[in-house]
């Protein structure tokens, strides 16, 4: 078990005999492997929002496990006392993390599962449940490297690649978002240089960005979040691939904190900055960035977590918002599984999603 690669563990999984979802408990990495099962709601939602899972897709597959699990232990008479219980159990997911839409995008595919099945018997409706918070797995790893093809077409073997924060395995089901046409071009040759941005304050970049793709055998680099203006200045940053927790309507990506900053430092670089993103994460429903809800997290992250000393003064005022919107006009592509979308994005998202339709 110690020896195993990191690349080797699956990032969340179902065990349907103990009613579990598991997971790596990602606050401990990379000094420590801990898996966890996690059983009940409250459990389920803590993981959610301490991040011990994380990364937008990942949530969305542990939040469909998740409900299966607390859906397969409602005891109720009829579909109607089944439902509203689910309903409960599903806002209470809901409400563990606001930014990141696959999240409710995952809890809502698997409610219209149980409405599409009203006239059923409710232990078959948790029997495709089940069946359901597996497809959304699968279709996960699927989406990942399909987005790793299209993102490969944009860069060339040898390139300077630098990202930030953690859209990599560990955020999904596999491959990641933005490390897919990473570990992609490794399997064929490209031999891409990487730069991961530590990413403040939770530190997501060093934790397990730089861990998975050395464990990868890529060649990454760790840089502070202000030493990306440096990087590209020197000309080792051909492009720039991020993941997101929500595309609006527009283009406008809202990403982790001092994605904005990178984007803005890149186009003075003339650095194309692309976004890697699963159409479930493109919400058609959100008309702007400004209209994203923009979840902000406990001070002590900023003061204290990580340290074994608190770094900051006692009582010192914080501002620490978990994302960041990335304006539309800044992003030279939106790297979809149906391809990638270019401005203006609305016109072009349409035609992805006419894609998927026909798909
Ligand atoms: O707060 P986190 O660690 O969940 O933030 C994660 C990110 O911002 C990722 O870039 C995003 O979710 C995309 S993951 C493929």
């Amino acid at each position: 078990m110690e020896n195993k690669n990191i690349m080797d563990y699956e990032t969340v999984e179902l065990d349907d005999q103990e009613n579990a979802l598991v997971i790596i408990d990602q606050t401990k990495l990379p000094g420590k492997t801990e898996i966890i099962r996690l059983k009940t709601a409250q459990e389920m939602w803590d993981a959610i929002y301490l991040l011990q899972v994380r990364g937008a897709p990942a949530i969305g597959v542990a939040a469909a496990f998740g409900i299966y699990l607390l859906a397969k232990q409602i005891q109720a008479a009829d579909y109607e006392a089944f439902y509203s219980e689910f309903k409960k159990q599903k806002e209470y997911l809901d409400s563990s993390r606001p930014t990141a839409v696959n999240l409710s995008w995952a809890l809502n595919r698997m409610e219209k599962k149980v409405t599409d099945s009203k006239d059923k018997p409710v232990e078959e409706i948790k029997a495709l449940l089940r069946e359901e918070a597996i497809a959304i797995k699968e279709e996960d790893i699927r989406v990942c490297r399909t987005i790793g093809e299209y993102g490969l077409s944009l860069v060339k073997p040898g390139d300077g690649i630098l990202t930030h924060c953690n859209a990599g395995q560990l955020a999904t089901s596999k491959y990641g978002t933005a490390t897919a046409p990473i570990y992609l071009g490794e399997e064929r040759g490209y031999h891409f240089h990487v730069f991961a941005d530590e990413t403040r304050p939770l530190l997501q970049g060093a934790r397990l960005t730089a861990y998975e793709l050395l464990s990868s055998g890529v060649d990454v680099t760790l840089i502070c979040d202000n030493m990306a203006a440096t990087v590209m200045k020197n000309g080792w940053v051909n492009a720039v691939f991020v993941g997101c927790d929500r595309v609006a309507a527009n283009g406008d990506t809202a990403n982790k904190i001092g994605t904005s900053s990178v984007a803005i430092a890149a186009d003075y670089y003339h650095i194309p900055v692309y976004i890697c993103a699963p159409t479930s994460t493109i919400d058609m429903n959100t008309a702007t960035g400004a209209e994203i809800h923009i979840e902000e997290r406990p001070a002590e992250e900023i003061t204290e977590m990580w340290y074994k000393e608190r770094m900051a003064p006692e009582g010192v005022k914080v501002f620490n918002p978990a994302f960041d919107v990335t304006d539309h006009n800044l992003i030279a592509g939106i790297v979809t599984e149906y391809g990638i979308a270019t401005a203006p994005f609305e016109e072009s998202f349409r035609e992805i999603f006419a894609r998927k339709e026909e798909a």
